[in-house]
């Protein structure tokens, strides 16, 4: 297990390049499903889940290789119809080839995920989504079954706009007959690149990026290549480790306007941003102003920016509070945020952070890819050395997160270590 030790206290500078999406590549790739044959996906991110993902679809026939974030990718030869429980338990993306399977194939069997390190995270939309379109859905022995002989276009409603649901019934609906009308759909970027892929590979589809999308089922489909979208949570992340250094910094091969209300809470708390074209650059104030905010579902605050938000609060000259109603127990990182100094309460699904305090190194732990990253942030504050130990979760999402930060001149490395 790798961890990284962080010295604080150096104001980042300079520039570097943001990775492609994490969110976005998790759907391309169990998209291509549904035409076999070749796909080349560049600025794939080499992270983790992208290669749980490949190792799931490769135990399906698929063949993955990821090179210079090139994916390669072959569907041609998909033998196997089951996301076994190895897979779904390391991440709940897997259930994104639920729809591709069932639509080109009739059938899927998929590991219920359970919960997860935050809580409850229910896949009842997909399954409603999937019995809206026809398939005969059954739960045995922890896993999905899920039969259709051809899905049939139907009305589906979502209580939640809820990002996996939206992709599994949207791609599904492309190869079944007629028309299916997602209401209440997920707005978010990665859906909206998810769609576009699907459109390229011919599939009939209307409204993406609105919450109505309309999608007229094809007989068939075809690969094609793509190229993915920015990761807008890594860019906010990094404007995050910018902004908590007291840096000035520039962020390339980013898309701005898929953050800009983190962007906009960045110029409340201070910080001075200038955009051009595909590059952010932020320039920290000298005192960070408080500033609060609720998660929302995309245009709004990214929960997934939530446990970031809390560590640069932490260094604001004042009190904030930070409301998450996407998840509302996600807040695991606050006990080991405390362990560096930060001052959080937690009630219900709300922080309350007095900034202002000095931090000072310790050794900490995370359980989720956020978590872990919130306390990268404040290590590159706290006074003298902190620890991030299991740094596998944040492995799962960033791509050389320590490498990026060290180009920007922060004092961080990575260590093996034998934990016990
Ligand atoms: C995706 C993202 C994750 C992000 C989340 C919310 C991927 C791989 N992951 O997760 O990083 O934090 O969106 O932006 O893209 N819900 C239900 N029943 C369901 C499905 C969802 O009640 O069947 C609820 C969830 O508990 C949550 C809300 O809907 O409160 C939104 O979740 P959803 O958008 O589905 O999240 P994911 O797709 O799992």
């Amino acid at each position: 297990m790798d961890k990284f030790i962080i010295r604080g206290g150096n104001r980042l500078s300079g520039s570097v390049p943001i990775s492609g999406a994490k969110n976005a590549t998790l759907e391309l790739m169990p998209a291509a499903i549904l035409a076999p044959g070749v796909y080349n996906i560049s600025n794939t991110p080499d992270i983790r889940d992208v290669w749980t993902m490949s190792r799931l679809i490769g135990s399906m026939g698929a063949y993955a290789e990821l090179n210079n974030n090139c994916l390669h990718l072959n569907t041609s030869n998909i033998t196997s119809l089951e996301a076994p429980y190895e897979y779904v338990k390391r991440m709940r993306a897997s259930i994104h080839v639920l729809g591709p399977l069932l639509a080109r194939y009739g059938y899927a069997k998929v590991s219920l995920p359970g919960g997860c390190a935050w809580g409850p995270r229910p896949v009842d939309f997909h399954l409603k989504g999937m019995e809206r379109l026809g398939a005969e859905i059954t739960l045995e022995g922890g896993y999905i079954i899920a039969r259709a002989d051809r899905l049939k276009g139907a009305a589906v409603s979502f209580d939640i706009a809820s990002v996996g649901a939206t992709f599994n019934v949207m791609s599904a609906a492309t190869l079944a007959r007629g028309r299916t009308v997602i209401t209440n759909a997920a707005t978010e970027p990665e859906v909206t690149a998810a769609g576009r892929f699907l459109q390229k590979m011919g599939a009939q589809i209307e409204g993406l990026g609105t919450s109505t999308i309309t999608i007229d089922g094809v007989d068939d489909l075809k690969p094609v290549d793509e190229e993915t979208i920015p990761d807008r949570i890594e860019t906010g992340t990094l404007l995050a480790a910018i902004a908590i250094s007291g840096g000035s910094a520039t962020l390339t091969n980013a898309n701005p306007y898929h953050l800009a209300v983190v962007l906009e809470r960045l110029e409340e708390v201070g910080c001075e941003i200038d955009i051009r074209c595909d590059e952010i650059s932020l320039k920290a104030p000298e005192h960070l102003n408080p500033v609060n905010v609720t998660t929302a579902v995309y245009p709004g605050f990214p929960t997934d920016m939530q446990a970031q938000w809390i560590a640069l609060m932490s260094c604001a000259t004042g009190a904030s509070t930070v409301t998450d109603i996407i998840y509302k127990d996600r807040f695991t990182h606050v006990p080991e945020l405390a362990r560096l100094g930060c001052d959080i309460v937690v009630k219900d699904n709300s922080a309350t952070i007095r900034g202002g305090r000095s931090l000072t190194g310790a050794t900490v732990m995370s359980t989720d890819l956020r978590a872990s990253v919130a306390m990268v942030l404040a290590g590159l504050v706290a006074e003298g050395e902190t620890e991030v130990l299991r740094i596998y979760h944040l492995d799962r999402g960033y791509e050389s997160l320590e490498k990026k930060l060290s180009a920007l001149g922060a004092d961080i490395r990575r260590v093996k270590t034998e934990e016990l």
